[in-house]
């Protein structure tokens, strides 16, 4: 078997596996789908894996970046890994991915994210569950009433507005301190902000995208930010003006949105909840580049094993001062704590300590847990699916 980045006209052959793996795939879809492809095939981020001339496997690595407590963070965000049927249960998957895994290192992403369809595989190759992407409900009219005493300012936005949104988002998950939410660049909101199908608004200081929902009388809520309590009120109660039509909003939310502490009554049921893994493929850039918070002071040694990225492997100093980490080669120091692969990724994204501990993936001494759980505090979510 043969894994190695695509050509350009190879992207035909990923059709039938991928129509095979994922469901059909209409002609203008997947005209649409090799137009978005080209810049990922032209970086070598579509890997196929080859039986002689046949494509057996495919799978894409996105070019991306993640919010981390304030800061964002280059990311590979892992899509369309698939294998053809007939070649599935003798481990190509699991070489696939070993493969995607090296390609992230090698493009330079300090983490790589992937919701998964089933975990042992990503987790075998040190992919932890680290967040989700939560669907809530509630009626449309326990928003409408909302909105704050004056009105806020706010206009309809267009393609023109892309640069925009894209700074208010950002200033929004950044004074949020936010963990898990992708930072789009302005193309992303160029294409969505030219759809009519989204309804997508911009005030000073936040941003609402949302649509009619899949089902009858529900609109879905797909992104509401907002930086101050008056805007977030406003651009809810917009949702909520609906409700003569719609009776139910289905959103996509943190599970700490400050909306669920706005609400008069207890009208939100959880829908649905689809998680994500994350893998930290660079261990000294990952904490480099991810927020921490400004109160918190440590130095304590870490022990990483990394079976696949030897790199990460070995005795660290982990030191997190004034909202930055290091992470710098230390000698050993039997009191360390020691994670391989998941357990990183786990405490890299907020897992307590006391969690990962009595799941096997944290040892060591006990008493630098705490030091680790006021570091690496978060509750990551995402605000999409890729
Ligand atoms: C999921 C998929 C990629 C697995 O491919 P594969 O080549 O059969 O996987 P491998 O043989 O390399 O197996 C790797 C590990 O995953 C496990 N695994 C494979 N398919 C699985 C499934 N459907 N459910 C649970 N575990 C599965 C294997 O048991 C193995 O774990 P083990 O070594 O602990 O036994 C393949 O079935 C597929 O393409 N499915 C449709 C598309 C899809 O779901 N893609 C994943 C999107 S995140």
């Amino acid at each position: 078997m043969d894994i190695r980045p695509l050509a350009a006209a190879e992207i035909e052959l990923t059709r039938r596996v991928r129509a095979r793996s994922f469901g059909r795939i209409s002609d203008a879809d997947w005209a649409e789908a090799v137009r978005t492809a080209q810049p990922s095939l032209a970086a070598g981020r579509y890997l196929g894996a080859f039986d002689g001339t046949r494509l057996i496997a495919t799978a894409r690595i996105h070019d991306m970046t993640q919010w981390w407590n304030g800061r964002a963070v280059p990311m590979g965000g892992i899509g369309g890994m698939a294998v053809a049927p007939e070649e599935r249960g003798r481990g190509v998957a699991r070489r696939m991915m070993a493969a995607v895994l090296a390609r992230c290192a090698e493009l330079g992403h300090p983490l790589s994210v992937l919701f998964p369809a089933t975990s042992p595989l990503y987790r075998s190759l040190g992919w932890e569950h680290a967040g989700a992407q939560h669907f809530v409900e509630l009626p449309a009219e326990a928003l409408r009433t909302l909105g704050p005493a004056e009105r806020i300012s706010v206009r309809q936005a267009g393609p023109d507005d892309a640069d925009d949104v894209v700074a208010v988002v950002r200033n929004a998950h950044a004074a949020a301190r936010d963990s898990g939410p992708i930072d789009w660049g302005a193309e992303h909101w160029r294409i969505l902000l030219g759809e009519d199908d989204y309804f997508c608004y911009l005030a000073e200081d936040g941003f609402l995208e949302y649509r009619w929902g899949d089902r009858e009388e529900t609109l879905q809520v797909e992104r509401l930010v907002a930086g101050s309590e008056r805007t977030l009120r406003g651009l809810w109660a917009i949702v909520g003006s609906g409700s003569s039509t719609a009776r139910t909003v289905r959103a996509c939310v943190s599970p700490q949105d400050p909306m669920l502490w706005l609400l008069r009554e207890q009208a939100v049921q959880p829908v649905h909840r689809e998680p994500w893994m994350l893998r930290v493929v660079d261990a000294p850039a990952a904490i480099a580049a991810r927020g921490f918070p400004a109160a918190v002071s440590i130095e304590t040694p870490l022990h990483i094993d990394d079976a696949d990225l030897p790199a990460n492997t070995g005795d660290w100093l982990l030191t997190v001062d004034k909202g930055q980490g290091r992470l710098e080669p230390a000698p050993a120091d039997r009191g360390a704590s020691r994670v391989d692969a998941r357990g990183l990724a786990a405490l890299y994204a907020g897992v307590p300590p006391g969690t990962l501990r009595r799941s096997g993936l944290l040892a060591g001494d006990a008493a630098a847990g705490d030091a680790l759980a006021a570091a690496f505090a978060a509750a990551p979510f995402s605000l999409d699916f890729f």
